[in-house]
């Protein structure tokens, strides 16, 4: 008998994994060593970035080392600064990303996925970011500066300018609880790269193409351009049940796992009620209407408020433009593509192979269309 054809891959398990946990039902998202997320929001971002990768949270000795070796492996090499040099300011900085994150990884030239490797490659994606953001700009990337951690060195770099401590901290939890998340699209992409036992800048290269896209990575500024076009909270009720009647998607909802409230969405709404208040009043109200019309069309399966909801209220809130939100999520989320790539290489798991259902015309076993 044929195996069943699971249309999006939908409750089909295709890795066993320890670096986190997706607990839908319960409304969880659980980090390696058992950590709801809720426990290490407060944390610094190298913290997380050793926790994903070496199994357990760091002592003192050891995040020294972490941060030490992210702030040496920030630099762009000659060959993603020449890439960097040939991009029109008009790029999508989602190509633009993945553009220089391809060129740096073709100078470094290292075939096999490796923890080390996981945190030059969380290195370069910040950096990249923010010099792609200058470049366009015609202003010169400044100097990394080794004094800075990890977020708020991705902020200087950005704007010039000291950063902000309360924007470093609002900045430094959005990376924490975007980190990962299980197998994510964009997740699966790097893996099955990885897989196939190509090397860890290609993987991180394919898994930035998957997150760009608006059911992904791209869904956070599609949810802010919606609350703008809502116009103020006074509008929400109509704004919702017009945009439902002509069956649009409330950007900022749903989710494949998802049956009880996003704890990353809870925590993010929380910061942006302190950095950026005005979105967050619009955001509420929205959401007030939408959860109470969602349940109402699809009382089997609510979908719920998700993380790219109030992101986008707090990456505006730290100054960052709309057209960088989802290259900030990348920048975030890389780490927790490379934890999964090392892991399953480490692992020896199976290439990624499976099957798909022939649809064409009837065939004769012996070849040819039977016809
Ligand atoms: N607004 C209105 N209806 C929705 C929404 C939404 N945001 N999400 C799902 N539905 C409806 C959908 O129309 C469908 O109804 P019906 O069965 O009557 O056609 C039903 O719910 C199931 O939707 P689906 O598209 O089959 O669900 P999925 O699990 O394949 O997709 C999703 C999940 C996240 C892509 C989807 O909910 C969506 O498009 N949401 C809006 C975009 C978004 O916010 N994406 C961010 C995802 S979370 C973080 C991340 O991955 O980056």
């Amino acid at each position: 008998m044929d195996t069943p054809f699971k249309s999006g891959l939908e409750g089909v398990i295709v890795a066993e994994t320890e670096i986190s946990h997706v607990d839908g039902a319960n409304g969880q998202l659980i980090y390696r060593g058992g950590y709801h997320i809720d426990e290490v929001a407060d944390r610094g971002y190298e913290e997380i970035v050793y926790l994903l990768l070496q199994g357990r949270l760091p002592d003192s000795a050891e995040l020294a080392g972490t941060t030490a070796e992210l702030t040496k492996q920030r630099e762009l090499n000659a060959a993603a600064l020449t890439a960097l040099a040939g991009l029109p300011a008009s790029a999508d900085p989602m190509d633009a990303l993945r553009t220089v994150l391809s060129a740096q990884g073709a100078q470094r030239n290292v075939v096999r996925p490796t923890a080390a490797e996981a945190v030059a490659v969380t290195a370069t994606a910040a950096t990249a970011v923010a010099a792609y953001h200058r470049h366009r700009q015609c202003l010169p990337l400044p100097d990394a500066r080794a004094d800075l951690g990890h977020v708020a060195n991705f902020l200087y770099q950005l704007h010039g300018r000291e950063p902000d401590q309360a924007q470093v901290r609002w900045l430094e939890t959005y990376f924490v609880v975007t980190a990962d998340h299980a197998l994510s699209p964009s997740t699966f992409t790097a893996q099955i790269v990885g897989s196939t036992g190509s090397d860890l800048w290609s993987a991180i290269v394919a898994a930035v193409g998957a997150l760009k896209g608006p059911a992904h990575g791209g869904a956070t500024v599609e949810a802010t351009r919606m609350l703008e076009r809502v116009g103020g909270p006074e509008h929400a009720e109509s704004f919702v049940l017009d945009l439902l009647s002509r069956r649009g998607r409330l950007m900022g909802f749903g989710h494949r796992e998802y049956r009880r409230y996003d704890p990353r969405a809870r925590i993010l709404a929380n910061v942006c009620q302190d950095a950026n208040p005005e979105y967050h009043a619009v955001a509420r109200a929205v959401e007030e209407v939408a959860l109470r019309e969602l349940a109402r069309r699809h009382a089997d399966r609510p979908n719920l408020t998700n993380v790219d909801y109030f992101a986008g209220g707090v990456l505006s809130g730290v100054g960052i433009p709309q057209d960088l939100f989802a290259c900030t999520f990348a920048a975030a989320r890389t780490v927790g593509w490379a934890a999964h790539v090392v892991e399953y290489v480490e692992r020896r798991e199976r290439i990624v192979s499976p099957a798909s259902r022939w649809i064409g015309p009837n065939v004769s076993s012996a070849g040819g269309n039977g016809e």
